[in-house]
């Protein structure tokens, strides 16, 4: 065991790859892919990992892949478009969003070719099922455990190429940038060493940050340690006022029950065993995309027709009428989660959910193929607002976004890269980063126990921006997250230089407070309700003044907001009526 003799810089290691991908979930995996195929064997491929790869959040998701593959059965690409764009409540960028409803179909048969079980149907034509917002049963299945199979048709088919090589477990701190992408800096966490890597261009694929609030569906990584990697270098993050809050979180836990269980069949139901959600979506009913049916739940609660279970006021979601047969065949993996997680076997009892932390439609600026304003920084998937999802993704369509912009930026990445020489990593930057985590954090000292502090953050967007928001409580909670950032958590009490995962995790939450400060200011500014961003105070959609995305850019002195155009093509937004 050693502390950490960091300086001088000359022992510091260096690792050259022509392309480095940063997280290896759906998007970094598809990349990386891409990359290799692309390359035909002729960059170094790293992809930088902070857990295990099948340990990456992607691994969880459950209900469906979207995409248009019955065009003979009434299905169209047209319908798949302007079902997102109305999802989106007309956020979304129309080019992107043609982009993603022609590609998702390439992907579902590309990752048939790979091995990927794909549930089937009678007739041995690949199975779709209903998901909320879409005309046309259009979400592509195995199970309930579409991201795993998804994680693992990927992961088996990278490792195929000899060119990728996995750093798991590596702990990615900081970008390097001079006149573009020079490379970044990381912590190989098993060993405890600080490295640098030398890229010609790097892809971010981190995810989401959802572990921002504490009742979440994300796996407790992910933190938004990709996004303030670019916040940090200046690069804007878009839209992050637009956090999604899914209808069916388990009580008490939080784990998803996936949507594909309504799409199958299921009703929400309130105390007095009411199919309440054809009072809010008359067409759709449990089947109006995800914004809608959230605020549904929570006016339910609000009005006293909850349930209370665990201290916690929730409603229902009835399977019991689908049978065993079906719950077994489909839902299998649901099934489980509420038997082991609450106690609950859903073939005769109903499930007690409500709506929980799920997915961010924001993230870090890009265009159409993924591009950020640094040269040869990509970004793809979660991480990323390209914008499909504007202001409400639509179930299933993230799963295909992260196949989609995996394959478009990795085949763009590898190409540029292949075209470019190394250049030397700025050597004041590399010490000014070292030392912002080993004298900023590391060697730091204060009494606040940072773990505290963690909950505290959480504290503050539960109660101050969730479903419901109002300026006033906004304003509290900006207030609220600068006081946590001043209290002194900057420390690491456990000085191993192995494992050392009280080093990450404050690491982490010096990422999440300045996250959590981009997305109260962005939806202090957006005085308007659009999609899963619904102001008491402003409780109506206005186009004339908030048809425009937000740009969040990082300052010493806290977030500064501007605006960017969003690209109409064919849809004028209309009154979104389910
Ligand atoms: O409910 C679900 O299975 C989630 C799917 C998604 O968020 O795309």
């Amino acid at each position: 065991k050693s502390l950490h003799p960091f300086f001088p810089l000359e022992l510091v290691d260096t690792i050259e790859k022509d392309l480095i991908i940063i997280g290896s979930g759906l998007a970094g995996l598809r990349a990386a892919i891409e990359a290799a195929r692309v390359s035909k064997g002729k960059i170094s491929i790293g992809v930088i990992s902070k857990v295990q790869v099948m340990r990456s959040h992607s691994v969880s998701a459950e209900g469906g892949t979207a995409a248009v593959l019955y065009e003979d059965e009434g299905d169209s690409l047209e319908s798949h478009i302007y079902d997102t764009i109305r999802g989106s409540d007309f956020l979304a960028d129309q080019d992107a969003v043609e982009v993603l409803c022609k590609y998702a179909p390439l992907e579902i048969y590309q990752l048939e070719h790979w091995g990927m079980p794909w549930s089937r149907r009678k007739d041995g034509r690949i199975a779709q099922r209903a998901f909320g917002g879409y005309d046309f049963p259009r979400a592509t299945f195995a199970g309930d455990k579409v991201g795993f199979f998804e994680m693992q048709t990927l992961y088996d088919t990278a490792l195929k190429f000899d060119n990728i090589e996995f750093y798991n477990e590596w702990f990615a701190t900081s970008l390097i940038i001079e006149d573009g992408i020079r490379g970044l800096t990381a912590i190989d966490i098993p060993h405890g060493d600080f490295y640098t890597f030398k890229t010609k261009a790097c892809i971010i694929a981190t995810g989401g940050a959802g572990r921002l609030y504490s009742f979440s569906t994300y796996g407790h990584s992910s933190t938004p340690d990709g996004l303030d990697m670019a916040y940090r270098a200046k690069i804007p993050l878009k839209d992050m006022e637009f956090v999604q809050f899914h209808p069916t979180g388990l009580v008490p836990s939080g784990i998803l029950i996936t949507e594909g269980a309504r799409g199958d069949g299921g009703i929400l139901i309130n105390k007095e065993k009411e199919r309440f959600m054809k009072r809010y979506a008359p067409k759709k009913l449990d089947l109006a995309p995800r914004d809608i049916v959230s605020r549904a739940m929570i006016t339910e609660i609000e009005q006293g027709r909850g349930f209370e279970s665990y201290g916690i006021k929730h409603l229902m979601l009835d399977l019991t009428h689908l049978g065993e047969e079906k719950i077994k065949q489909n839902l299998a993996g649901i099934r489980e989660i509420a038997l082991k997680f609450a106690g609950i076997d859903p073939i005769s009892e109903p499930i007690p959910v409500k709506p929980v932390c799920h997915y961010m439609m924001g993230g870090i600026d890009c265009d159409i193929r993924g591009r950020t304003l640094i040269k040869g920084l990509w970004v793809a998937g979660e991480a990323a607002c390209i914008s499909v999802h504007g202001a409400n993704r639509l179930g299933a369509n993230s799963t295909s976004e992260c196949l989609v912009w995996g394959r478009i930026t990795g085949e763009e990445a590898a190409l540029y890269s292949m075209k470019k020489g190394y250049e030397d990593l700025p050597k004041e930057k590399v010490l000014e980063e070292e030392k912002r985590i080993y004298d900023g954090i590391f060697r730091g000292s204060g009494k606040e126990n940072p773990y505290e502090i963690r909950e505290e953050v959480n504290k503050v967007m539960d109660e101050h921006c969730y479903i419901f928001r109002k300026e006033d409580s906004l304003t509290e909670g900006i207030r609220k997250i600068r006081e946590l950032y001043n209290r002194s958590w900057k420390h690491v009490d456990d000085k191993d230089k192995e494992y050392n995962t009280n080093f990450i995790n404050v690491l982490e939450l010096d990422s999440m407070i300045r996250i959590a400060e981009a997305i109260l200011v962005s939806a202090y500014n957006r005085r308007e309700s659009r999609g899963a961003h619904y102001r008491l105070d402003y409780p109506y959609r206005d186009d004339e003044k908030y048809l425009k995305h937000t740009l969040c850019y990082y300052s010493e002195d806290g977030p500064k907001i501007s605006y960017s155009p969003v690209k109409l093509i064919k849809y004028k937004p209309e009154v979104r009526v389910y």
